[in-house]
């Protein structure tokens, strides 16, 4: 499913020259040495349009671990055989695109990038300046083998955008992050917002809440296009407590949070709740995949401190997780700041168990404003111990709930019509180009 933000889409980019249908420049344009190589660029590209073809996409991810984003990443690919994807480093999202039938092209001198925080400081960041210039350069030549240049990620698209515009490849910039307060300083945000309104022909965001905060950051409104997260769960038809035997996991009230442990992802709220409610267990899934490890620590200190290590079951990074979510009585998703969307949000609606979320970016719409699940304000483990309380206490009483969360997820967040929305709008977006 897609929602256009606004209808009037235009995809010029102050670093494309304005050109003709022919692709020649416009009158009074000047015309530099680039130029008459930009007129073959257009020819070539308007060449492989006529003849029907797919678009030759360069896919571009910074990171090579596996979390939200590069499983949508994954997901999306599969119509893609073929195409190419850039990579910064090596790992599991190779590995899947190459499984995908995708060539792989890794950044030589990229590894690393995905260390670099968000909130690093110039200082901090000018030793790996070098890095990426020659990371940009490696993009445009791999640009040029390519109809059109999707960034799957924030630093994918800093890097990307201006080597891909240089040599007049359009950009997409699928934007899983909220660009707010929360989540980047200011100047982030402005550099972000502007690069993109210069840059992007198309920003695919997954939520309303995402889109919004876009354009509070300063991104053009007409560039952008929701296309909710889609994907498939393969249910496991044993009871939940087949399951629990199984996988080794205790009898008697049992919840669980599967996010990677990050302090936004407030797993140390679910840890004061359950010092409110007596018997409950929860079982926490993740690991700290981008450096939180003192997070991580921190959490099992805290847990210990309240006396709950017996109550507190850290599992790490598993890759099992549908059958988890069907074995324990609620999945809580505590983020404590606004999500930008959540793809566990969406795999406890696909397996049928009761969802405790955070009312914080995007759970509220995909959990249909609480009707797909109960929404409990962010960092107030009284209210989440409350929320948990009344579930133990009466769990028939969601039995609705979960039923209609379980529909509306089969309905409007399938893979399916993720894949076609997005293979859509990369179809658009080289056409306009
Ligand atoms: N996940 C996983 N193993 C774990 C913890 C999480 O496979 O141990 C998966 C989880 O099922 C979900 C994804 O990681 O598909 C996390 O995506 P989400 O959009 O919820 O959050 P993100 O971590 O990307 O912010
Ligand atoms: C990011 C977001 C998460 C979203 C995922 C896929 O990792 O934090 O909310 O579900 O990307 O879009």
């Amino acid at each position: 499913m897609t929602q256009v933000l606004s209808a009037n889409r235009n995809a010029s980019c102050a670093a494309a020259p304005p050109q003709d249908e022919a692709g020649v420049a416009a009158p009074g344009q000047e015309r530099g040495p680039g130029a008459s190589r930009l007129a073959t660029r257009q020819q070539d590209r308007s060449a492989i349009r006529a003849d029907g073809h797919r678009p030759r996409v360069l896919f571009v991810s910074h990171t090579g671990t596996m979390s939200g984003a590069e499983l949508v990443l994954r997901d999306a690919v599969r119509p893609w055989p073929g195409a190419t994807a850039y990579l910064f480093e090596d790992g599991n999202l190779a590995e899947a695109l190459r499984d995908a039938g995708l060539t792989i092209r890794l950044a030589r001198r990229g590894t690393g990038l995905s260390g670099l925080r968000r909130d690093a400081s110039v200082l901090r960041a000018l030793p790996v300046l070098g890095q990426l210039a020659g990371l940009a350069l490696d993009i445009a030549r791999a640009a040029r083998g390519s109809d059109i240049v999707y960034a799957n990620s924030q630093k994918a698209f800093l890097l990307a955008a201006l080597p891909a515009r240089l040599v007049g490849r359009p950009v997409i910039w699928h934007l899983h992050d909220i660009l707010d307060s929360a989540h980047f300083g200011r100047i982030q945000r402005i550099v972000q917002a502007r690069l993109a309104n210069l840059c992007a022909a198309t920003i695919i965001v997954p939520s309303r809440a995402a889109a919004e905060a876009f354009v509070a950051a300063g991104g053009r409104p007409t560039r952008v296009t929701i296309v909710p997260n889609g994907l498939d769960l393969e249910l496991d038809p044993k009871s939940p407590a087949a399951l629990r035997a199984e996988l080794g996991l205790p009898a008697g009230p049992l919840v669980g949070v599967f996010s990677r442990l990050a302090p936004w992802k407030g797993q140390d709220v679910v840890i004061d709740a359950l010092a409110e409610v007596p018997n409950l267990r929860c079982i926490v899934v993740g690991s700290a995949l981008f450096g939180e490890d003192a997070y991580a620590a921190e959490l099992r200190a805290r847990a210990a401190a309240r006396g709950l290590s017996d109550r507190v079951l850290f599992l790490g990074q598993r890759s099992d997780v549908p059958r988890l979510m069907q074995a324990v009585d609620a999945v809580v998703h505590p983020s404590v700041d606004p999500e930008p969307f959540g793809r566990t949000l969406v795999e406890a609606m696909l397996a049928g168990v009761p969802v405790i979320a955070t009312d914080a970016g995007a759970s509220s719409e995909i959990l249909d404003g609480g009707a797909a699940g109960t929404l409990v304000p962010p960092r107030r483990p009284d209210r989440l111990a409350v929320a948990l309380a009344e579930l133990l206490a009466d769990p028939d009483a969601f039995a609705a709930r979960t039923h209609h969360a379980r529909d509306r997820a089969l309905t409007l967040y399938g893979a399916a019509g993720m894949q076609a929305a997005l293979a859509k709008l990369i179809h658009e977006t080289a056409a306009r180009a």
